[in-house]
Protein backbone atom coordinates (compact mmCIF):
# COMPACT_ATOMS: atom_id res chain seq x y z
CA UNK A 1 0.00 0.00 0.00
CA UNK A 2 1.13 3.55 -0.45
CA UNK A 3 -0.10 7.18 0.43
CA UNK A 4 -0.47 8.87 -2.79
CA UNK A 5 -1.11 12.34 -1.73
CA UNK A 6 -0.73 14.00 1.67
CA UNK A 7 -2.27 17.54 2.96
CA UNK A 8 -1.66 18.81 6.11
CA UNK A 9 -3.40 21.75 7.73
CA UNK A 10 -2.48 23.30 10.85
CA UNK A 11 -0.16 20.31 12.52
CA UNK A 12 2.88 20.78 13.90
CA UNK A 13 4.55 23.25 11.95
CA UNK A 14 2.78 22.95 9.14
CA UNK A 15 0.46 25.65 8.28
CA UNK A 16 -0.81 24.15 4.85
CA UNK A 17 1.19 21.44 2.78
CA UNK A 18 0.21 19.44 0.10
CA UNK A 19 2.69 16.21 -0.89
CA UNK A 20 2.69 13.97 -3.21
CA UNK A 21 4.11 10.59 -2.53
CA UNK A 22 5.67 7.97 -5.01
CA UNK A 23 6.15 4.55 -4.98
CA UNK A 24 9.91 3.05 -3.54
CA UNK A 25 12.11 4.94 -1.02
CA UNK A 26 11.29 8.71 -0.94
CA UNK A 27 14.36 10.71 0.98
CA UNK A 28 13.05 13.97 2.82
CA UNK A 29 15.99 15.98 3.44
CA UNK A 30 16.30 19.32 5.19
CA UNK A 31 18.41 21.18 8.17
CA UNK A 32 17.34 20.50 11.85
CA UNK A 33 13.85 21.68 13.14
CA UNK A 34 12.35 22.22 9.99
CA UNK A 35 9.36 19.56 10.02
CA UNK A 36 10.78 16.23 8.58
CA UNK A 37 9.78 14.21 11.65
CA UNK A 38 6.53 15.97 11.97
CA UNK A 39 5.62 14.68 7.94
CA UNK A 40 6.71 11.31 8.54
CA UNK A 41 4.51 11.27 12.12
CA UNK A 42 1.65 12.81 9.97
CA UNK A 43 1.58 10.02 7.60
CA UNK A 44 1.89 7.85 10.57
CA UNK A 45 -1.26 9.08 12.41
CA UNK A 46 -3.55 8.65 9.58
CA UNK A 47 -2.88 4.99 10.08
CA UNK A 48 -5.07 5.62 13.48
CA UNK A 49 -2.62 4.89 15.84
CA UNK A 50 -1.08 7.34 18.08
CA UNK A 51 1.81 9.39 17.37
CA UNK A 52 5.44 8.30 18.67
CA UNK A 53 5.99 11.15 19.49
CA UNK A 54 3.58 12.45 21.89
CA UNK A 55 -0.18 13.54 22.81
CA UNK A 56 -2.51 14.35 20.61
CA UNK A 57 -2.56 18.13 21.88
CA UNK A 58 0.97 18.34 20.83
CA UNK A 59 0.39 17.60 16.98
CA UNK A 60 -1.93 21.25 16.55
CA UNK A 61 -0.02 23.79 15.08
CA UNK A 62 0.45 26.25 17.90
CA UNK A 63 -1.97 29.20 18.25
CA UNK A 64 -4.11 26.83 15.91
CA UNK A 65 -7.59 25.10 17.31
CA UNK A 66 -7.22 22.07 15.73
CA UNK A 67 -4.95 19.92 12.76
CA UNK A 68 -6.24 18.28 10.16
CA UNK A 69 -4.87 15.29 7.36
CA UNK A 70 -6.19 14.56 4.20
CA UNK A 71 -4.85 11.04 2.76
CA UNK A 72 -5.32 9.17 -0.50
CA UNK A 73 -4.18 5.73 -0.29
CA UNK A 74 -3.71 3.47 -2.75
CA UNK A 75 -4.05 -0.08 -1.81
CA UNK A 76 -4.02 -2.26 -4.90
CA UNK A 77 -6.79 -0.98 -7.75
CA UNK A 78 -8.51 0.42 -4.79
CA UNK A 79 -8.26 4.53 -3.71
CA UNK A 80 -9.11 5.47 -0.51
CA UNK A 81 -9.51 8.70 1.14
CA UNK A 82 -8.75 9.54 5.14
CA UNK A 83 -9.50 12.50 7.04
CA UNK A 84 -8.37 12.83 10.18
CA UNK A 85 -9.52 15.63 12.86
CA UNK A 86 -7.27 16.43 16.20
CA UNK A 87 -9.40 18.95 18.28
CA UNK A 88 -8.58 19.82 21.45
CA UNK A 89 -7.19 16.23 22.25
CA UNK A 90 -10.24 13.97 20.44
CA UNK A 91 -9.97 12.96 16.79
CA UNK A 92 -12.27 12.13 14.46
CA UNK A 93 -12.15 10.58 11.27
CA UNK A 94 -13.75 9.74 8.13
CA UNK A 95 -12.82 7.08 5.16
CA UNK A 96 -14.42 7.95 1.87
CA UNK A 97 -15.84 11.18 3.35
CA UNK A 98 -17.95 8.70 5.75
CA UNK A 99 -17.24 8.97 9.74
CA UNK A 100 -16.03 6.25 11.17
CA UNK A 101 -17.05 5.53 14.62
CA UNK A 102 -13.23 5.58 16.24
CA UNK A 103 -10.11 6.83 14.45
CA UNK A 104 -8.76 3.49 14.96
CA UNK A 105 -10.46 2.42 12.15
CA UNK A 106 -8.10 4.17 9.82
CA UNK A 107 -5.97 1.07 10.47
CA UNK A 108 -7.95 -1.28 8.76
CA UNK A 109 -7.09 0.68 5.35
CA UNK A 110 -3.78 1.98 5.87
CA UNK A 111 -0.77 0.62 8.19
CA UNK A 112 2.49 2.51 8.43
CA UNK A 113 5.05 1.42 10.68
CA UNK A 114 7.83 3.56 12.08
CA UNK A 115 11.47 3.61 12.94
CA UNK A 116 13.20 6.28 14.71
CA UNK A 117 16.04 7.20 16.75
CA UNK A 118 14.32 6.27 20.03
CA UNK A 119 13.26 2.88 18.88
CA UNK A 120 16.50 1.61 20.66
CA UNK A 121 14.42 1.89 24.03
CA UNK A 122 12.25 -0.69 22.74
CA UNK A 123 15.51 -2.66 24.18
CA UNK A 124 16.70 -0.55 26.56
CA UNK A 125 13.89 1.03 27.77
CA UNK A 126 10.96 0.29 30.54
CA UNK A 127 8.50 -2.61 29.97
CA UNK A 128 5.39 -0.25 29.50
CA UNK A 129 7.22 0.75 25.87
CA UNK A 130 7.31 -3.10 25.18
CA UNK A 131 3.93 -3.76 25.91
CA UNK A 132 2.46 -0.60 23.99
CA UNK A 133 4.76 -2.24 20.94
CA UNK A 134 3.02 -5.37 21.65
CA UNK A 135 -0.88 -4.10 21.96
CA UNK A 136 -0.52 -1.99 19.01
CA UNK A 137 1.16 -4.97 17.21
CA UNK A 138 -2.39 -6.35 17.70
CA UNK A 139 -4.50 -3.63 16.55
CA UNK A 140 -2.15 -3.94 13.22
CA UNK A 141 -2.83 -7.55 13.15
CA UNK A 142 -6.39 -7.07 13.75
CA UNK A 143 -7.99 -3.36 13.52
CA UNK A 144 -11.14 -4.96 15.25
CA UNK A 145 -8.97 -5.62 18.61
CA UNK A 146 -7.93 -2.47 18.75
CA UNK A 147 -10.67 -2.45 22.00
CA UNK A 148 -8.81 -5.05 24.17
CA UNK A 149 -6.26 -2.56 25.53
CA UNK A 150 -8.66 -0.06 26.39
CA UNK A 151 -11.03 -1.91 27.86
CA UNK A 152 -8.66 -3.68 30.12
CA UNK A 153 -7.14 -0.01 30.96
CA UNK A 154 -10.57 1.13 31.91
CA UNK A 155 -11.78 -1.89 34.23
CA UNK A 156 -8.10 -1.81 35.78
CA UNK A 157 -8.88 1.63 36.54
CA UNK A 158 -12.01 1.32 38.00
CA UNK A 159 -10.93 -1.47 40.07
CA UNK A 160 -8.26 0.65 41.14
CA UNK A 161 -10.43 3.59 42.14
CA UNK A 162 -12.21 0.93 44.33
CA UNK A 163 -9.47 -0.39 46.00
CA UNK A 164 -7.69 3.23 46.82
CA UNK A 165 -10.85 4.15 48.58
CA UNK A 166 -11.54 0.35 50.57
CA UNK A 167 -10.87 -0.13 54.00
CA UNK A 168 -7.93 -1.96 54.43
CA UNK A 169 -9.82 -5.55 55.50
CA UNK A 170 -12.81 -4.65 53.13
CA UNK A 171 -16.09 -4.11 54.22
CA UNK A 172 -18.42 -6.88 52.53
CA UNK A 173 -20.07 -4.41 50.01
CA UNK A 174 -15.94 -3.57 49.01
CA UNK A 175 -15.97 -7.63 48.68
CA UNK A 176 -18.72 -7.87 46.84
CA UNK A 177 -18.41 -5.00 44.18
CA UNK A 178 -14.50 -6.22 44.00
CA UNK A 179 -15.55 -9.81 43.11
CA UNK A 180 -17.61 -8.27 40.17
CA UNK A 181 -14.38 -6.31 38.84
CA UNK A 182 -12.19 -8.94 39.11
CA UNK A 183 -14.66 -11.42 36.96
CA UNK A 184 -14.27 -8.42 33.94
CA UNK A 185 -11.11 -8.29 34.88
CA UNK A 186 -10.02 -11.77 34.31
CA UNK A 187 -12.25 -11.67 31.45
CA UNK A 188 -10.43 -8.96 29.99
CA UNK A 189 -6.72 -9.31 30.60
CA UNK A 190 -7.37 -13.23 29.42
CA UNK A 191 -8.32 -12.08 26.53
CA UNK A 192 -5.36 -8.89 26.02
CA UNK A 193 -3.05 -11.85 26.90
CA UNK A 194 -4.25 -14.31 24.85
CA UNK A 195 -3.94 -11.30 21.72
CA UNK A 196 -0.01 -10.63 22.81
CA UNK A 197 0.80 -14.12 22.75
CA UNK A 198 -0.57 -14.70 19.56
CA UNK A 199 0.76 -12.22 18.08
CA UNK A 200 4.58 -12.49 19.85
CA UNK A 201 3.97 -16.08 17.76
CA UNK A 202 3.82 -14.38 14.89
CA UNK A 203 6.49 -11.69 15.21
CA UNK A 204 9.18 -13.76 16.92
CA UNK A 205 10.06 -15.94 13.75
CA UNK A 206 9.87 -12.67 11.61
CA UNK A 207 11.61 -11.10 13.90
CA UNK A 208 14.42 -13.84 14.33
CA UNK A 209 14.80 -14.23 10.54
CA UNK A 210 15.58 -10.37 10.50
CA UNK A 211 17.78 -10.05 12.77
CA UNK A 212 19.97 -13.26 11.21
CA UNK A 213 19.67 -10.99 7.86
CA UNK A 214 21.37 -7.54 9.97
CA UNK A 215 23.89 -9.37 12.01
CA UNK A 216 24.46 -12.30 9.95
CA UNK A 217 25.17 -14.74 13.20
CA UNK A 218 23.71 -14.64 16.63
CA UNK A 219 19.81 -15.15 17.28
CA UNK A 220 17.42 -13.48 18.63
CA UNK A 221 14.79 -14.41 20.80
CA UNK A 222 11.99 -13.43 22.38
CA UNK A 223 9.40 -14.38 26.06
CA UNK A 224 6.74 -13.16 27.92
CA UNK A 225 7.52 -12.48 31.04
CA UNK A 226 4.99 -12.29 33.60
CA UNK A 227 4.11 -12.76 36.93
CA UNK A 228 1.05 -14.73 37.02
CA UNK A 229 1.63 -17.20 33.98
CA UNK A 230 3.85 -20.07 34.40
CA UNK A 231 6.73 -19.51 32.08
CA UNK A 232 5.96 -22.75 30.40
CA UNK A 233 2.45 -21.87 29.65
CA UNK A 234 4.00 -18.69 27.56
CA UNK A 235 6.86 -20.42 25.87
CA UNK A 236 4.55 -23.14 25.17
CA UNK A 237 2.07 -20.07 23.65
CA UNK A 238 5.02 -18.56 21.71
CA UNK A 239 5.95 -21.58 19.93
CA UNK A 240 2.98 -23.29 18.91
CA UNK A 241 0.92 -20.20 18.24
CA UNK A 242 -1.41 -19.70 20.99
CA UNK A 243 -3.34 -20.78 24.39
CA UNK A 244 -6.63 -21.02 24.93
CA UNK A 245 -8.11 -18.28 26.67
CA UNK A 246 -9.68 -20.51 29.43
CA UNK A 247 -6.57 -21.69 30.57
CA UNK A 248 -5.27 -17.97 30.71
CA UNK A 249 -8.52 -17.23 32.91
CA UNK A 250 -7.70 -20.12 35.37
CA UNK A 251 -4.01 -18.97 36.03
CA UNK A 252 -5.56 -15.24 36.05
CA UNK A 253 -8.42 -16.33 38.65
CA UNK A 254 -5.60 -17.77 40.72
CA UNK A 255 -3.56 -15.10 41.31
CA UNK A 256 -5.63 -12.31 41.42
CA UNK A 257 -7.34 -14.31 44.43
CA UNK A 258 -4.26 -14.69 46.19
CA UNK A 259 -2.97 -11.30 45.66
CA UNK A 260 -6.66 -9.95 47.14
CA UNK A 261 -5.24 -9.52 51.19
CA UNK A 262 -1.98 -7.69 49.86
CA UNK A 263 -4.12 -5.43 47.19
CA UNK A 264 -6.61 -4.53 49.88
CA UNK A 265 -3.70 -3.60 52.15
CA UNK A 266 -1.29 -1.35 49.20
CA UNK A 267 -4.73 0.22 47.62
CA UNK A 268 -3.72 -1.10 44.05
CA UNK A 269 -4.28 -3.94 41.95
CA UNK A 270 -0.86 -6.06 41.94
CA UNK A 271 -1.99 -9.33 39.74
CA UNK A 272 -2.29 -9.25 36.38
CA UNK A 273 -1.45 -8.38 32.47
CA UNK A 274 -0.56 -4.34 33.46
CA UNK A 275 3.10 -6.02 34.61
CA UNK A 276 4.03 -8.38 31.63
CA UNK A 277 6.95 -7.39 29.81
CA UNK A 278 8.55 -9.31 26.51
CA UNK A 279 12.48 -9.99 27.27
CA UNK A 280 14.32 -10.08 24.48
CA UNK A 281 17.65 -12.11 24.38
CA UNK A 282 20.51 -11.62 22.07
CA UNK A 283 23.25 -14.26 21.67
CA UNK A 284 26.52 -13.25 19.64
CA UNK A 285 26.61 -16.53 17.62
CA UNK A 286 24.52 -19.58 17.05
CA UNK A 287 25.71 -21.86 19.47
CA UNK A 288 26.35 -19.17 22.50
CA UNK A 289 23.82 -19.05 25.18
CA UNK A 290 20.84 -16.18 24.75
CA UNK A 291 21.60 -13.37 27.22
CA UNK A 292 19.25 -10.65 27.98
CA UNK A 293 19.94 -7.57 25.29
CA UNK A 294 19.03 -4.93 27.92
CA UNK A 295 21.65 -6.25 30.71
CA UNK A 296 24.38 -7.93 28.49
CA UNK A 297 23.64 -6.74 25.12
CA UNK A 298 26.19 -4.43 23.94
CA UNK A 299 24.90 -1.12 22.13
CA UNK A 300 25.36 -2.87 18.56
CA UNK A 301 23.42 -5.87 19.38
CA UNK A 302 20.60 -3.09 20.98
CA UNK A 303 20.22 -1.59 18.00
CA UNK A 304 20.14 -4.78 15.22
CA UNK A 305 17.45 -6.36 18.11
CA UNK A 306 15.43 -2.98 17.88
CA UNK A 307 15.74 -2.94 13.54
CA UNK A 308 15.16 -6.93 13.79
CA UNK A 309 11.83 -6.50 15.84
CA UNK A 310 10.65 -3.59 13.29
CA UNK A 311 11.49 -5.30 10.26
CA UNK A 312 9.61 -8.09 12.48
CA UNK A 313 6.60 -6.09 12.57
CA UNK A 314 6.64 -4.94 9.24
CA UNK A 315 7.01 -8.82 7.96
CA UNK A 316 4.36 -9.86 9.73
CA UNK A 317 1.68 -6.78 8.68
CA UNK A 318 2.67 -7.91 5.16
CA UNK A 319 1.78 -11.41 5.83
CA UNK A 320 -1.37 -10.61 7.57
CA UNK A 321 -2.61 -7.86 5.46
CA UNK A 322 -1.22 -9.43 2.00
CA UNK A 323 0.23 -6.15 1.47
CA UNK A 324 2.82 -4.04 2.82
CA UNK A 325 3.03 -1.56 5.48
CA UNK A 326 4.15 1.89 5.20
CA UNK A 327 7.70 2.38 6.16
CA UNK A 328 8.65 5.39 7.48
CA UNK A 329 12.04 5.49 8.85
CA UNK A 330 13.34 8.76 10.94
CA UNK A 331 16.98 10.29 11.02
CA UNK A 332 18.33 5.94 11.38
CA UNK A 333 21.03 6.46 8.70
CA UNK A 334 23.35 8.78 10.86
CA UNK A 335 22.94 5.93 13.68
CA UNK A 336 24.06 2.72 11.69
CA UNK A 337 27.32 1.60 10.96
CA UNK A 338 28.08 1.03 6.86
CA UNK A 339 26.89 -2.81 7.45
CA UNK A 340 24.02 -2.12 8.64
CA UNK A 341 23.22 0.41 6.28
CA UNK A 342 23.89 -1.62 3.40
CA UNK A 343 21.44 -3.87 4.63
CA UNK A 344 18.67 -1.08 5.25
CA UNK A 345 19.68 -0.12 1.44
CA UNK A 346 18.72 -3.62 0.46
CA UNK A 347 15.57 -3.85 2.58
CA UNK A 348 14.08 -0.75 1.31
CA UNK A 349 14.67 -1.64 -2.16
CA UNK A 350 11.95 -4.14 -1.91
CA UNK A 351 8.98 -2.47 -0.33
CA UNK A 352 6.04 -1.15 -1.75
CA UNK A 353 6.81 2.47 -0.23
CA UNK A 354 9.22 4.06 2.38
CA UNK A 355 9.72 7.75 3.38
CA UNK A 356 12.87 8.31 4.80
CA UNK A 357 13.81 11.59 6.91
CA UNK A 358 17.99 12.17 6.84
CA UNK A 359 20.15 15.36 7.40
CA UNK A 360 22.65 13.71 5.58
CA UNK A 361 23.14 13.94 2.18
CA UNK A 362 25.15 10.38 1.18
CA UNK A 363 21.29 8.87 2.49
CA UNK A 364 20.09 9.85 -1.62
CA UNK A 365 22.86 7.18 -2.41
CA UNK A 366 22.47 4.81 0.15
CA UNK A 367 18.71 4.46 -0.16
CA UNK A 368 18.37 4.53 -3.98
CA UNK A 369 16.08 6.88 -3.45
CA UNK A 370 13.71 7.95 -6.48
CA UNK A 371 12.22 11.05 -5.31
CA UNK A 372 13.64 13.42 -3.05
CA UNK A 373 11.68 16.28 -0.91
CA UNK A 374 13.21 19.22 1.00
CA UNK A 375 11.59 20.78 4.06
CA UNK A 376 12.26 24.39 5.11
CA UNK A 377 10.28 25.30 7.66
CA UNK A 378 6.90 23.55 7.20
CA UNK A 379 6.92 23.69 3.66
CA UNK A 380 8.12 20.81 1.14
CA UNK A 381 9.24 21.09 -2.21
CA UNK A 382 10.45 18.24 -4.80
CA UNK A 383 14.29 18.62 -5.78
N1 LIG B 1 2.41 21.95 17.87
C1 LIG B 1 3.38 22.66 17.27
N2 LIG B 1 3.13 23.88 16.77
C2 LIG B 1 4.10 24.59 16.14
N3 LIG B 1 5.37 24.16 15.97
C3 LIG B 1 5.67 22.93 16.45
C4 LIG B 1 4.71 22.12 17.11
N4 LIG B 1 5.29 20.96 17.49
C5 LIG B 1 6.57 21.04 17.07
N5 LIG B 1 6.81 22.22 16.47
C6 LIG B 1 8.06 22.70 15.84
O1 LIG B 1 8.15 22.12 14.56
C7 LIG B 1 9.50 22.16 14.13
C8 LIG B 1 9.82 20.95 13.31
O2 LIG B 1 9.98 19.81 14.12
P1 LIG B 1 10.48 18.41 13.54
O3 LIG B 1 9.49 17.92 12.55
O4 LIG B 1 10.78 17.54 14.69
O5 LIG B 1 11.81 18.85 12.79
P2 LIG B 1 12.95 18.00 12.07
O6 LIG B 1 12.57 16.57 12.10
O7 LIG B 1 13.02 18.56 10.69
O8 LIG B 1 14.19 18.26 12.82
C9 LIG B 1 10.34 22.36 15.38
O9 LIG B 1 10.90 23.65 15.37
C10 LIG B 1 9.33 22.24 16.51
O10 LIG B 1 9.63 23.08 17.59
MG1 LIG C 1 13.57 15.02 13.12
Amino acid sequence: MRVEGLELLDFRNYEQAVVELGEGPTLVMGRNAQGKTSLLEAVFCLSGLPSPRGPDQSLVRRGAERALLHGRVRRGERSVELDLEIREGKRRALINKTPVRSARSLTEVMVAVFFGPDELSLIKGSPEGRRRFLDELVVELRPGRGSLRREWDRVLRQKNALLRSAPRRGSEKTLKTLDVWDEALIKAGATLTGARLECLALLLPAARKRYGEIASEGRLDLSYQSAWLPQEVGDQAVSSGGVEESELRCHLELAISQARPRELERGTTLAGPQRDDVSVGVSSSQGRAVMDARTFGSQGEQRTAALALKAGEFDMVTEAMGEQPILLLDDVFSELDPLRRRWLGEAVAGMDQTIVTSAEPGAVEALGATAVLEVVDGSVRRV
